[in-house]
């Protein structure tokens, strides 16, 4: 990694109408993270020293998400939107404050690599002034094009202003872009907007560059580390491609998956060695699965922490707050929330456990409810170790359950039960010999005088 401290700006001020949403473009999420997170996480394990946020006005959530993700950030606003380089000079403060090299990042490129960041912040330190992230596409259009002479780049031309012969060339700019700390800023603030759209560009840095005798640089970058994402669809695109790598990722750290094509990670998901994931699951953002758990298909886990060789699922649902100890079993059917279930708890079919705290070894029967909200607020359940709760019974919270104590299936429990109790709060049951076979000729009579009537 390079030592010679470096600053990013990440440009995120766009207002995405494309997106046709009330949420500002970059805050839309791909593998269960924003797109300026992606940036930003990109960005640190880049090891950059700095960063500054320029953003939109009125976009406080913009702002909050990039502290959420840097908490050192600069955030700079950017008031009108007067192209690329005058976003860039809207951080202008932390430019004349250091001397570090600056890598220009766009936040509504989500799927940039640490890698290629890297790679451009080598081409600055060695001897070029300007570094521009080129690649080839099938699909130029929209894209600035980067004009070469003598195998040398010395301009970007702007899809708008290009000429014919300019736009048949097949090389673009990605719009990721580094400068050389010393020459940075004189270079930036000399870009004029005389253009057909009147704004100030980023990428006549690279002319500007040349004439004063500095040099630029192209690199050659995979088309997908710079994919822009202005519409929905790309967002789709992006979301395909962030899935394909992240499935990689787990496939080559142990993870059995036999159809890992139908299974949908978050950026963050921690899957440990010879976990086996089923075909169908989701893993919403914040979870973890210790090594040798399996998580059947068509389960969906959001915050949850799956303890070492548990099974959860098929058609489970376990939400923030979930934790499930060594060998633990969550069935079919069966949504945990805000729970914790130590080693060896079982709850296999049909079960709502909410605000819970199961003892290791307990045994929650079928279509067991922990009733936790009143209408007002909720309350806390508490099973001890190697309880047995009987199928169908409702566990009215707040309430305590001893160590080894036994409910009876379709109690309803509305009081503390003591340790190895036997609690039963249900109806006695009533056997009425012959009733049914009585029952029965009586209704037949019925049945017949009916007929006649008709
Ligand atoms: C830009 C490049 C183009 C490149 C393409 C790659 C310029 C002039 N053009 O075009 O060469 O091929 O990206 O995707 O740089 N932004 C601001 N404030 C502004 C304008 C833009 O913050 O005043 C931000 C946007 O939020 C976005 C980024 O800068 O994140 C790029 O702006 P955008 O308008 O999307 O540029 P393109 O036309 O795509
Ligand atoms: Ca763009």
């Amino acid at each position: 990694m390079n030592a010679k401290a470096s600053l990013s700006i990440v440009l995120a001020a766009g207002e995405g109408t494309r997106m046709h949403s009330a949420k500002p473009k970059v805050l839309h999420t791909i593998a269960g993270r924003s797109m300026l997170g992606h940036v930003l996480a990109a960005v640190s394990d880049a090891g950059v020293t700095a960063t500054a946020v320029v953003i939109g006005p009125a976009a406080d959530q913009v702002s909050v998400e990039a502290k959420r993700w840097e908490p050192h950030a600069d955030v700079f606003m950017q008031s009108e939107r007067r192209g690329t380089a005058h976003a860039v000079l809207a951080a202008k403060a932390v430019l004349e404050r250091s001397s570090a090299d600056v890598l220009v990042i766009f936040g509504d490129t989500p799927l940039v690599r640490a890698e290629t960041l890297i790679r451009m912040r080598q081409a600055v330190a060695d001897d070029f002034s300007v570094a521009v992230a080129g690649f080839k596409t099938t699909e130029p259009s929209g894209y600035g094009r980067l004009v070469m002479k003598q195998g040398k780049l010395v301009a970007i031309r702007e899809e708008h202003d290009a000429s014919d012969e300019e736009r048949a060339i097949g090389l673009c700019n990605g719009g990721l872009m580094a400068f050389a700390g010393g020459t940075a800023l004189d270079i930036l603030t000399r870009i004029g907007n005389d253009n057909r759209k009147k704004e100030f560009y980023l990428t006549d840095s690279v002319d500007i560059a040349c004439k004063i005798g500095l040099r630029a640089v192209a690199i050659e970058i995979e088309e997908d580390d710079v994919r822009g994402i202005n519409t929905k669809a790309q967002l789709a695109e992006a979301e395909a491609i962030m899935q394909r790598r992240l499935r990689k990722a787990a496939l080559e750290k142990g993870v059995t998956m036999t159809a890992p094509e139908t299974v949908f990670l978050s950026a963050d998901t921690k899957l440990g060695r010879d976990v086996t994931v089923e075909p169908y699951v989701f893993f919403g953002p914040d979870v973890i699965v210790e090594n040798n758990a399996v998580i059947h298909s068509f389960s969906h886990l959001v915050g949850a922490h799956v303890g070492e060789g548990a099974s959860v699922g098929p058609f489970a649902r376990l939400r923030p707050g979930t934790k499930l100890g060594k060998g633990a079993r969550i069935g079919n059917f069966v949504e945990v929330k805000a729970a914790v279930l130590e080693d060896g708890a079982k709850a296999n079919h049909l079960t709502y456990i909410g605000d819970t705290q199961v003892g290791a070894e307990a045994n929650i029967g079928a279509g067991t409810i922990t009733c936790n909200f009143d209408g007002f607020s909720k309350h806390r359940t508490e099973i001890g170790a190697g309880a047995f709760i009987g199928s169908n019974s409702a566990l009215v919270a707040p309430v305590k359950i001893g160590d080894g104590a036994y409910i009876a299936s379709g109690s309803v429990i509305t009081s503390d039960v003591p340790a190895d109790a036997l609690a039963i709060a249900r109806g006695r049951q009533v056997v009425k010999e012959g009733f049914a076979a009585r029952l029965r000729r009586r209704k037949d009579k019925g049945t017949k005088a009916d007929d006649k009537d008709d």
